[in-house]
Order: C-alpha cells, then structure tokens, then sequence
C-alpha cells in the first residue's frame, strides 16, 4: 500500500507541477484525483511502474486491502482478477483506473510481471480507455472516464465486446446470449464439472483448462452464429485459461492446482480467500508462455469466425496464437487504428506514447519489430 500511496503522490506531484490547479488534489484519494481529471479533460501520462522492488511473497488480502464489496455506483467487469483488486482496493474501487494504476494493481497484489502486466494493461487501455484523460473502466461505458475523443474511437470500458473482450469465455457468457461481462452461474458449473473430470482431485489445473478451454470454442462454434476467435481475442483467451492456475492458488502452496472455493471467491465474490499470499515471485512471459502452449498443442485450432451457426471459417490472414509478434503488429497496426484512423496533436500523441509503453512489454522477451501507425517522430 505504501509503494500505491507513493506512486500516486509522485504522479499528483508530476501533475502539480503540470498545472498549478493540480495541487489542491495532494491528500486526496486515487478516485476522486481520477474524477478531476476526468472533469479537466486532459491528463499528463505518467511513465509504466518499474517491476516491484519487493516481489517476494506476501500476505495481499491483509488489512490495509480489505474486501468490501461493490457499491452501487462501482463498475465491475469481465475479469476477475481486475473485479477482484479494485473490491480489495488496489485499483479505485469505483472501477475506473488508469493503465500505470492496473500494472501496479496487479504486480502488487498477484505478483504478474512487470512486462506481462503492461502488455495486459496497455493494450486494453488502447482499446477501450480514454487517452484524453487517461482513464478507463474495468467494465461498462462511462462518462466518468471523461469525454471522448471523436468517432469511431470507442472508450467502452473492458466490456465491450469484440475489443479485449471476445467470444468463448470460461464464466461469461458470449455477447450474442447476454451479459458478457457478468459471472454466469452456468458456465461455472461447467467449470466445476471439467474440473472435477480432469483436474488433479477436482481442481482446476493445466489439463482441467485445456479441456475447459477446448469444449468452451467448440460450443460456441455449434451455437453461436456470431463467433468470433481471431488475433488479438485468442492470445487473451488461452492466456486466461491458465492465469487462475498460477495466480489464484495461494502463493504458499503454489501447486497449480484451484480449489472450487477459491474459483469460487475471485470468479464470483471478487474476493481474495482469506489469508491469501501472492505468488512468491513475479510471474512473467517465460512462465505462461509454456503452459499456455501446452494447452493449445492438446487442442490446436486455427483462428476464424462463424458465418452462421456450426459453420467456422478459418481466417488464414490474422496471426495465429504461436505468433506472437504477429499479434502484437495485429493490434497495433489494425485493431487500434480502426478506432484511431487519423489522431493528431495531443491525441496522436498520447496514442504514441501508449503504444511505446505496449512495445517495451513485448521487447523483453519476444523481441518484435516495433509497428508505428502514425510515424515514429
Ligand atoms: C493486467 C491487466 C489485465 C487486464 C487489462 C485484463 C482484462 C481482462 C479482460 C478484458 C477480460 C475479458 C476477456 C473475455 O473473457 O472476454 C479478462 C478476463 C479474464 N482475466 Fe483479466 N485482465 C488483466 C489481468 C489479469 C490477471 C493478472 C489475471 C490473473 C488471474 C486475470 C484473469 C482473467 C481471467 C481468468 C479471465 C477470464 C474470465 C472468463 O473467461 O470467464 N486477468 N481480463
């Protein structure tokens, strides 16, 4: 809580020093600084968090993090793990949040990695933040993320559908049945069930999430006559399959394995179990990548769509889940222009400079050519 505290002191003081107006904002809370930007229109951006000094283990669902569940005017939304944190008080618990806010959110309180965690971040603040003010939802459309910049940019919060968020999802239901965003009863017996049939003692582990993953694709290839399973949905898609396996398993015992109770209590309380330890240490791309391969060689599939019901057609031009620079070229040059076809002054700005936050998570590791879509001065 004390690294939170200071980032937001420093990024008020980074503010402050931007506009003197800024400075009555010292003492307030992230909520109500995120409001005031929100109303001012335009915000500084502050740098990405550098890893965490401390990754070692911890205790996370502590006393300065308490569970409190979401008030009325709270946004919630498709994922877990964010729900999870802003209900402990690592992100504003009002749900809105800006990119730098979720990386720290989720290094501090799940040990992601540093790279990993921006990649996540970043992404999705490009595909449905508000690069005016820097904020987004972790669920519905608001107006409390500030006024948007014009058509078709869409600022629509993590929920909106065929962004981040995409069809097949483990406990959601797909945006042609409903809710896309809210935890489906349903889904998560069938969580439970593939569990219990090929997990280690009914947990939900590598082999329970390549099977669950598998049978979620095929149903909706049989049923839903909208599908969609392309770049960049499916590389979100094995790699939420297997995050619960590492990050939702007490980092004490840290076998892989969940139990339903605790399935239970991030998927649908959004509450850490108590006495909850993150993992011992930061967990990154050369840990996920190898699982999320493992599950995808149980059941290969190629990208596509459904053209009506039980009828996918594969997509051979979109990068397929092993390429995953092709991906990241995909959502930088495609999916983010789409919204952004001709940005200019401050908007074409902060675009950049959240594209070169995206690039630097993918360089570590996967080594991509960067992909400038509106020039590289
Ligand atoms: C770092 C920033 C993160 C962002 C921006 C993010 C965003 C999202 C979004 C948009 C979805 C909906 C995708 C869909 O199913 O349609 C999602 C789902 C999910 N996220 Fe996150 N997430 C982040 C971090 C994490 C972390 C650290 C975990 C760790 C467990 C996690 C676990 C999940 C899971 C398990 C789902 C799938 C839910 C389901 O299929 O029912 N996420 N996330």
């Amino acid at each position: 809580m004390a690294k939170f505290s200071a980032l937001i002191l420093i990024t008020v003081v980074r503010l402050a020093m931007a506009l003197p107006a800024y400075e009555s904002l010292v003492g307030r809370s992230a909520s109500e600084i995120n409001e005031y930007i929100a109303r001012e229109g335009i915000a500084e951006i502050p740098n990405p968090p550098l890893p965490l000094v401390d990754g070692s283990i911890k205790l996370v669902n502590n006393p300065s993090h308490p569970f409190i569940p979401a008030g009325p005017d709270d946004i919630r939304g498709p994922c877990p793990a964010l729900n999870t944190l802003a209900s402990h008080g690592y992100l504003p618990r009002n749900g809105i949040a800006r990119p730098d806010q979720i990386v720290t959110a989720v290094m501090e309180g799940l040990n992601l990695g540093n790279d990993f965690a921006k990649f996540l971040a970043y992404q999705a603040f490009l595909m449905n933040g508000n690069p005016f003010t820097n904020l987004m939802s972790i669920g519905m459309k608001t107006p409390e993320t500030g006024e948007d910049p014009p058509l078709p940019a869409q600022v629509g919060g993590l929920s909106q559908h065929g962004t981040f968020e995409g069809d097949t999802s483990m406990t959601r239901l797909d945006a042609f049945f409903g809710d896309q965003a809210a935890f489906n009863e349903d889904l998560f017996q069938g969580f439970i069930a593939t569990s219990a049939e090929y997990g280690f003692n009914g947990t939900y582990d590598i082999n329970a999430a390549a099977e669950l993953r598998y049978q979620r694709l095929q149903d909706s290839i049989l049923t839903n006559p909208e599908l969609v399973f392309n770049s960049p949905r499916i590389i979100s898609a094995y790699s939420e399959a297997v995050f619960p396996t590492i990050f939702f398993v007490d980092g004490r015992l840290n076998n892989r394995q969940l139990t339903m109770d605790a399935a239970r209590h991030f998927f649908d309380f959004q509450m850490m179990p108590a006495d909850f330890h993150r993992q011992p240490a930061p967990v990154n791309f050369t840990m996920v990548d190898p699982l999320t391969k493992a599950i995808f060689d149980k059941h290969p599939f190629s990208p596509g769509s459904n053209q009506g019901v039980n009828n996918f057609v594969l997509q051979p031009e979109t990068p397929p889940l092993a390429d995953f620079c092709g991906i990241y070229h995909d959502i930088a040059l495609r999916v983010v222009p789409d919204q952004y076809p001709n940005p200019t002054g401050y908007l074409r700005e902060a675009l950049n400079k959240n594209l070169g936050f995206l690039f630097d998570a993918v360089n570590t590791e996967h080594n991509c050519i960067q992909a400038f879509p509106y020039g590289s001065d």
